[in-house]
């Protein structure tokens, strides 16, 4: 359908917001997954607009920079002195040359603002054909605020700020939300007859709506439905509540869609985040960035995922992870570190106190407890023991290590990278290996084993360890005058397992 209306979004950010008390300038403050400005500029995303025009000021450089990344469409323009709102627009619109359509102005610090509401704005506007039309809400508490002032017949008279306001005025409990329809031409006109005569001496765009008023041009309200939508922010209480009802929102969201939150209070969801059908999410559990978590997978509790992706049916226990991927069926935790380009495939395992770092752990692989697992590939199948330090880093590279698979890494192992233990091949426990095994073969690097019999008496008598060696002695000679014949035999069994310095299967790893 062919846009009636030439539309122009003006978004203003140019102030301080001296009371964040910050460095970072008010609408870079971030918000599950969107800075403040980011949430803005979503909301009015849907208009479709011709051009959109972000005011910068404070911190103008970051707030740039901020822009190229999020909305590279959008057109920065500098006000160096912030000489209040009306002042703001005023240069907005210098910097676009024609004058037709409809301006949507929108202050900067309200993130909470629906796109179905400012679509409604703009609509109901433009089908009037009004002046101005500026977006009003009922508000328990309407301090610090501009008031909508109606006359006998409900129609918008004036907005007055609450610190120009007289006592009556005050007592008016609906406010402007600082969210704004304009006809371009007739905004034009009106704001090149702003005053500064104010309590501020700034230009307030909120007097547009007195001057179109007495200039006889139909200016309108539109409430908007749910109040807290409208809700700014200007110091960090207000960015807490803020986050709490837009965690809130999106929290009810996924659970209609399908979602299961154990404990929608302790569970932050970004508004940039993907969940699938009877994805499970337990408590204290934050999902960020672009999060992504398919069907039935259960995640939490305690687990933070950046940037990660979970594939269905997989499950992450009191893990973090960032900028990770976590395959169909894959296990994960309790206690894993996952960090960038660390990527699981399905149904592999990485268990306890593990850290893995641009690795790939193969189909069906298992890394189940205490291991750094840095630039390495694991085969399908592979086996890597507890303890196994994958030694990537010389101290000036870093090196990769190809485990095959099926191979089996025996526990307290490290493997010293640039090294490859071949398909199918074991590596003994306790093994520093720096050099090839190949497949099928047994790496070992261990120092053969030498007990001193009688140490514990020589060397620490008296001690708890002589006197429950002495038991063991005495216990061991009583016992094996009744079954001498069965001791000997196990003590076989253990000879034969370990041949060669390797001990066997149960020894060398953990499962
Ligand atoms: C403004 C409205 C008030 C409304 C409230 C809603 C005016 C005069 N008052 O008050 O009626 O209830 O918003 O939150 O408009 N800005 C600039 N340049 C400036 C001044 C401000 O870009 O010179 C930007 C700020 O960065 C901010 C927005 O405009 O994003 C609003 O400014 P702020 O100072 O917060 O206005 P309020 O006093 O809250
Ligand atoms: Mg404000």
């Amino acid at each position: 359908m062919p846009q009636p209306h030439l539309r122009t979004v003006v978004v203003l950010a140019a102030g301080e917001g001296k009371r964040m008390k910050s460095t970072l300038p008010k609408v870079l403050h971030p918000l599950l997954g969107r800075t403040l400005l980011g949430h803005v500029l979503s909301a009015a995303a849907p208009l479709a607009a011709d051009r959109t025009v972000v005011v910068v000021g404070h911190g103008a450089d970051q707030v740039r920079g901020h822009l190229t990344e999020v909305a590279p469409d959008a057109t920065p323009v500098l006000q160096a002195e912030q000489l209040g709102t009306g002042h703001a627009v005023r240069i907005a619109l210098e910097a676009v040359p024609d004058g037709a359509g409809t301006v949507v102005v929108i202050n900067g610090d309200v993130p909470l603002l629906r796109p179905e509401t400012v679509g409604a704005l703009v609509t109901a506007h433009e089908e009037a054909a009004a002046a101005a039309t500026v977006l009003a809400a009922e508000v328990p508490d309407p301090t610090g605020l501009g008031r909508i002032v109606r006359d006998a017949d409900g129609r918008l008279e004036q907005i007055v700020e609450e610190r120009d306001a007289d006592a009556a005025q005050r007592a008016i409990r609906e406010i402007n939300a600082g969210i704004y329809a304009f006809d371009a031409v007739r905004l034009r006109e009106a704001l090149s007859k702003l005053s500064t005569d104010n309590d501020q001496g700034e230009e307030y765009l909120t007097d547009v709506f007195g001057l179109l008023r007495s200039a006889g041009e139909p200016v309108a309200v539109h409430v908007a439905v749910d109040h807290t939508e409208t809700l700014g922010c200007n110091d960090r209480v207000e960015l807490a509540t803020l986050r709490r009802l837009l965690r809130d929102r999106v929290n009810e969201a996924w659970m209609r869609t399908g979602v299961s939150l154990l404990d929608p209070v302790t569970t932050w969801i970004d508004v940039t985040v993907a969940l699938d059908r009877d994805a499970v999410i337990d408590q204290n559990t934050q999902l960020r960035g672009g999060t992504v978590v398919g069907a039935g997978a259960q995640i939490g509790p305690d687990v933070t995922l950046i940037d990660t992706i979970v594939g269905p049916d997989a499950s992450v226990v009191r893990s973090h992870a960032v900028s990770a991927e976590v395959g169909a069926g894959a296990s994960v935790g309790p206690y894993a570190y996952l960090r960038p380009a660390a990527r699981l495939s399905d149904k592999s395992k990485v268990g306890t106190f593990v850290e893995v770092k641009n690795s790939e752990i193969g189909p069906g692989a298992k890394v189940p407890h205490l291991t750094y697992v840095g630039d390495a590939t694991i085969g399908a199948k592979a086996n890597i023991g507890a303890a196994t330090i994958f030694v990537n880093y010389d101290g000036v590279n870093k090196h990769r290590t190809v485990v095959g698979e099926g191979a089996f890494v025996g526990c307290d192992t490290s493997l010293i990278a640039p090294v490859e233990v071949g398909a199918g091949a074991y590596v003994a426990a306790g093994s520093a290996i720096a050099q090839d095994v190949p497949p099928g073969a047994l790496g070992v690097t261990r120092a053969p084993q030498r007990n001193i019999e009688g140490w514990v008496a020589r060397k620490r008598p008296g001690t708890v360890s002589a006197a429950a060696a002495e038991r063991a002695q005495r216990g061991a000679e009583g016992a094996s005058e009744v079954t001498g014949a069965a001791s000997d035999s196990e003590a076989m069994h253990g000879v034969a397992e370990t041949v060669g310095g390797a001990s066997g299967t149960g020894d060398t790893a953990t499962e």
